[in-house]
């Protein structure tokens, strides 16, 4: 499901108010397959018992450095050796400080230092604390040593202020670590333009036309492209999740915005995947002031054509050769896979994508998809039901299998 499947984490749990969320984020990473050993502090114990993290990880965790395991290993070796990712939050000024100075004075710092594995932390603590140039110093420093950081956010503080110094939200920090996780990964160095959601083609200043799109399946690719390594950016429409972490979003309302934004970015792309529902008809003329129904009975709308983005994505890289990769999607009604046959053709796709968008478990809001994988070599495979996050995944494996690292 996500790239966390089968790796090694080390969660730190550091002493301040935020760790209580820490549980979450060992439960959720825990669930996406990752095997996560947590490493509390003793500030921590005051805050949070071993037992929550043991209870949601199925596995011990870990508070002193003195203390050998049952083989007689002494635990910050173990896990600085075997971590994939080590991540630290909440992380506190405390600890931020001890990192920047190389201090190995407990269990957690003792195994970061020990660590060649990417180091991500989650500051959180108040806004005075965060400020303070002494902090301010330290988190440059590790910066500066390629240390990863994902927030703090502004808003609520535990002090009943406001300011930045809250904890990520628990699946930002999770999108971060996939985000670190896959910074090495296949797609390395290569850019992946996905799009995604319902466009909306206005009728007047208050009204519009539009589809039932979320987003969910491009948002999915946008996850998957960014896991294996890509600089992954996203063209959107209005979405009902939000652009994940370490991925640019390029907000758009209609088509011809998505348009305009799509061929700017594509120039130099070299995977370009078209999963948004983008209208195919829009009002020919857009009402300057709200239209008003009195004295209407009825109101006729003239529709015209909006620009055909996948085609002339599809007709300019015969010139360019770029993107080295193109995806498409087919929703229908009926007959998804002839349909989707004749667009791969009809606009020089490498990959077609059909969904039959009447079943109640696939396309439109659903979280799961049940499509059929077309391409140009003349595979035609139905796959089985499964999560937009799995059907991503499958997708952007076949991307990266379709030739594209053997091209320049
Ligand atoms: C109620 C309470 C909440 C605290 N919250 C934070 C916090 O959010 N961030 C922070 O940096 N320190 C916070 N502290 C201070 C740390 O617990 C203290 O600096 C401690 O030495 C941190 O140790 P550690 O980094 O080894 O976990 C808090 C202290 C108390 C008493």
């Amino acid at each position: 499901m996500s790239n966390l499947r089968d790796k090694h984490v080390v969660l730190g749990v550091t002493g301040g108010i935020a760790c209580y969320k820490s549980a979450d984020l060992a439960s959720k990473a825990a669930q996406e397959g990752a095997r996560v050993d947590v490493i509390l502090t003793s500030a921590a114990l005051k805050f949070i018992s071993p037992l929550t993290f043991t209870a949601v990880t199925g596995r011990r965790a870990w508070t002193d450095m003195y203390t050998p395991d049952e083989a007689g290993r002494f635990p910050h070796v173990t896990h600085s050796r075997q971590a994939d990712l080590i991540v630290i939050a909440p992380a506190t000024a405390n600890t931020i400080a001890k990192l920047a100075h190389g201090l190995a004075d407990n269990l957690l710092t003792a195994t970061v230092l020990d660590s060649r594995a990417p180091l991500l932390l989650a500051p959180a603590m108040e806004t005075h604390m965060w400020e303070h140039p002494a902090t301010q110093e330290n988190v440059r420093a590790l910066k500066e040593r390629g240390v990863h950081f994902v927030g703090p956010e502004a808003g609520h503080l535990a002090s009943g202020a406001e300011g930045v110094g809250r904890l990520a939200e628990v699946p930002t920090i999770l999108g971060a670590m996939r985000y670190v996780l896959g910074l090495n990964g296949p797609l390395r160095g290569r850019k992946v333009v996905i799009t995604a959601g319902g466009t909306r083609e206005p009728i007047d200043p208050v009204r519009f036309i539009t589809n039932p799109s979320t987003g969910k399946m491009g948002v999915a690719l946008a996850e998957a492209a960014r896991d294996l390594g890509a600089t992954t950016v996203l063209v959107h429409a209005p979405l009902q999740v939000p652009v994940p972490y370490g991925v640019r979003g390029v907000s758009i309302l209609t088509a011809q915005d998505m348009f305009d934004a799509v061929m700017a970015e594509v120039e130099d792309a070299d995977v370009f995947i078209a999963a948004a529902a983008v209208a195919d008809f829009r009002p020919a003329r857009r009402a300057e002031h709200k239209v008003k129904k009195e004295g209407r009975e009825g109101l006729v709308l003239e529709l015209e054509r909006t620009p055909d983005i996948l085609g002339t994505v599809g007709e300019r890289r015969q010139e360019t050769g770029r993107p080295l990769v193109l995806v498409g999607f087919a929703a229908e009604t009926e007959n998804p896979v002839e349909a989707a046959r004749a667009k791969l053709a009809r606009k020089n796709l490498d990959i077609i994508i059909a969904n039959d968008v009447t079943a109640a478990d696939a396309g439109f809001a659903a979280d799961t998809n049940r499509v059929v994988y077309i391409d140009r070599e003349g595979r035609v495979e139905p796959w089985p039901l499964m999560s937009k996050a799995e059907v991503a995944e499958r997708i952007i494996a076949r991307v990266v299998e379709f030739g594209l690292l053997t091209k320049p």
